[in-house]
């Protein structure tokens, strides 16, 4: 790949927006079909991937390899060498059909700003990390966030045996990938090695658009539950089983499904459920469906009304499946708390917004990020950017040049000006 040009703007301070935008494009042509972005956990696109974002971390100063988990890790040493670091970043995973931005906007800018500090020899007392993380959709596995957790030192080793649609398991997957499963705790670190962990990300909704504003302050991140049921029937044929003696579990899935959607409409206080996921089986038109799996996606603006929301569900649910005579399993395959942005570091956010020019507005996020593990082995903060309509996961995703270049430039703007906690005056951990 040849070095992308960068162009300087008036303040001496490259703009960034045009390299991170034309990377932005790149790698969004690294996907498993050409019409319809899908770069996969542990996939070959995935790994392609990893190659190309590692070499930029590379152009950029850094020295760059892939964990035990397959995160992208990029150091640029501090003014001398092994300080802790701040670390900042996003995923390189996407969902189906995804829009390009969703991940790669974070992680690509941190390595842009990076490569400024390294264009102008600036050394900062901490070292700045980046770090693509390998899957934070959880789009193949049953689990999410597992390249942070791993970082994290919380992946679950169990993990390494859930099976995806087609039937691998992670365990064999990673080996394809060139991983070894059994070394997963490699890729932990430790709180001592981070001051802090800095993410930006589109913000995947609509609020910044409504304010007219090109960034946000993140105050924290909605928890979330996952589920995965299945409800199994009675296989039978379609032209002679009487409408009364049946047991189809994919009319028990679909009961369910507007349950949900009802529920969550009922609830004025901002709970959201989804559905995103149906099969059932056999899958044949003149076959009433014996076996019926969905997925249950369940986020509330705190932690206390998601649960409470959940509870009921999984009781309406288990109603369902007794009034049609289905049989139930409910498995919980993630669930992570509310995790508030840390105030010292949010401030730093703040002071950078403000320093570039910007409104300073908070808002939190309604998405999942790689934060919600990090949370763990370090404080948190996220700064996010405007993205057209709100609209995420979805091809039709779109930052504006100008709004990328904002971001950059806050986030840049944060890195140099950053101070650790135990010198930000909020005292130590
Ligand atoms: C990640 O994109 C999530 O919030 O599901
Ligand atoms: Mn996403
Ligand atoms: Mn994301």
């Amino acid at each position: 790949m040849s070095k992308t040009e960068v162009a300087s703007s008036a303040s001496g301070k490259a703009a960034l927006g045009d390299e991170i935008v034309g990377r932005i494009d790149q790698l969004s042509a690294i996907s498993e079909t050409p019409a319809h972005l899908a770069r996969i956990f542990l996939s070959p696109e995935h790994r392609t991937a990893a190659d190309l974002i590692l070499s930029w971390m590379r152009e950029a100063g850094m020295t760059a390899r892939l964990d035990a988990i397959g995160n992208v890790c990029g150091r640029y040493e501090g003014d001398r060498p092994g300080l802790p670091c701040l670390m900042l970043g996003s995923h390189y995973d996407t969902v189906r059909d995804a829009g390009k931005w969703d991940g790669p906007l974070g992680l690509i800018t941190a390595i842009s700003c990076v490569a400024d500090l390294n264009r102008r020899g600036r050394r900062l007392p901490f070292a700045v990390e980046v770090v693509g993380f390998a899957d934070e959709e959880g789009v193949r596995f049953a689990s999410t966030l597992l390249g942070s957790r791993a970082v994290a030192g919380t992946f679950v080793e169990s993990a390494l045996n859930s099976r995806d649609h087609a039937g691998i398991s992670m365990r064999d997957a990673m080996v394809t990938f060139g991983l070894d499963p059994d070394h997963i705790g490699a890729a932990a670190r430790t709180r001592r090695e981070l001051h802090a962990y800095v993410e930006l990300h589109i913000e995947q909704g609509p609020v910044l658009e409504e304010n007219n504003l090109p960034v946000g302050v993140v105050t924290a991140i909605a928890g979330a539950t996952r589920l995965a049921a299945k409800l199994t029937g009675m296989a039978g044929h379609a032209g002679t089983v009487p409408m009364a003696f049946r047991r189809d579990a994919l009319a028990g899935a679909a009961e369910c499904i507007c349950m949900v959607e009802e529920f969550c409409k009922s609830d004025a206080a901002g709970l959201v459920g989804t559905v995103g996921y149906i099969d059932a089986m056999p899958g044949a038109t003149n076959v009433i469906p014996g076996l019926a799996s969905f997925t249950l996606d369940i986020r509330a603006p705190s932690d206390p009304h998601r649960k409470m929301a959940l509870a009921d569900i999984v009781r309406r649910i288990e109603a369902i499946a007794k009034r049609r005579n289905l049989v139930l399993q409910l498995d919980v395959t993630h669930e992570n708390r509310t995790v508030p942005c840390a105030p010292w570091l949010k401030a730093q956010v703040a002071d950078a917004v403000a320093a570039e020019g910007f409104g300073v507005f908070e808002l939190p996020s309604g998405a999942g990020h790689d934060g919600m593990a990090m949370i763990d082995i370090s404080d948190v903060a996220m700064l996010f950017v405007r993205c057209r309509g709100g609209i995420s996961h979805n091809p039709a995703e779109h930052v504006e040049l100008a709004d990328a270049d904002a971001g950059a430039r806050v986030l840049l703007r944060l890195v140099e000006n950053f101070r650790p906690r135990e010198t930000s005056g909020a005292g130590k951990a």
